[in-house]
């Protein structure tokens, strides 16, 4: 029988290799409604989107991740299912109150840390809500799936404001925090769990339910314990 002494979630590092942060890439985008629950726990009255798992910071479940509350400016540059369609394509702000699961929606929020391209060869997504105007204003008629580039940008150039809490945990502090790569707003969560076989001197941490272990943890066991 194996003993394990579980130490903490360490939000920490979830913010540098849990998930992929980047302030700026390629992405690919749609639209979706219902946005009036989304997992940050905080609505926004402007323009919002909901960020592919991988970057979101969270998985179903626990709540907000790290994305909540960044503003991001996007842009539409191809129509992959009509490539021969060249614009004019337009750029929104938006606010990501929201995540897109990985179920589910494996097309376009599928990257996972072992294979974070999507479907079609993005690192990103951005689900692009339509009750407050969002998509209409991003899409041209008649494309309504984009791949193009995103921008993260100051929240003063957001138009719009934020609901209040929805529940206990809502965070959309994204909004002032610095941003990625290095600047921890909501924080992630769900990526790493760090534990200790004591029995077996082992330290593991699990990414993602994947198992990785490390024999040598004097020094973080000493200092952590
Ligand atoms: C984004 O896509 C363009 C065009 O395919 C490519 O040249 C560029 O390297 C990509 N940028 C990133 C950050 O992946």
């Amino acid at each position: 029988m194996k003993s394990f002494i579980f130490l903490s979630v360490v939000t920490g590092l979830t913010a540098v290799e849990g998930y992929l942060q980047l302030p700026s890439g390629n992405t690919t985008f749609t639209q979706y409604s219902g946005c009036g629950s989304p997992a940050c726990g905080v609505t926004g009255s402007g323009f919002t989107a909901a960020m592919n798992q991988l970057a979101f910071g969270s998985v179903p479940g626990l709540g907000a991740g790290d994305a909540c509350g960044r503003c991001f400016v996007l842009t539409g540059t191809t129509d992959p299912f009509s490539p021969a369609y060249t614009g004019p394509f337009n750029s929104i702000i938006v606010k990501v109150t929201d995540m897109c699961p990985v179920a589910g929606n494996e097309q376009w929020c599928g990257q996972t840390t072992s294979n974070p391209i999507n479907s079609f060869g993005t690192e990103f997504h951005f689900d692009i809500c339509e009750d407050t105007g969002g998509a209409a204003a991003f899409f041209p008629s008649g494309h309504t799936a984009l791949t193009g580039t995103f921008t993260e940008v100051s929240c003063s150039e957001w138009l719009g404001s934020d609901g209040s809490d929805l529940w206990n945990g809502a965070c959309i502090s994204g909004e002032s925090a610095t941003f990625w790569p290095d600047g921890v707003g909501c924080g992630n969560q769900g990526a790493y769990i760090v534990c200790l076989d004591v029995r077996n001197a082992v330290f593991i941490v699990t990414v993602d339910n994947k198992e990785l272990r490390f024999e040598s943890f004097q020094n973080f066991a000493s200092e952590s314990l």
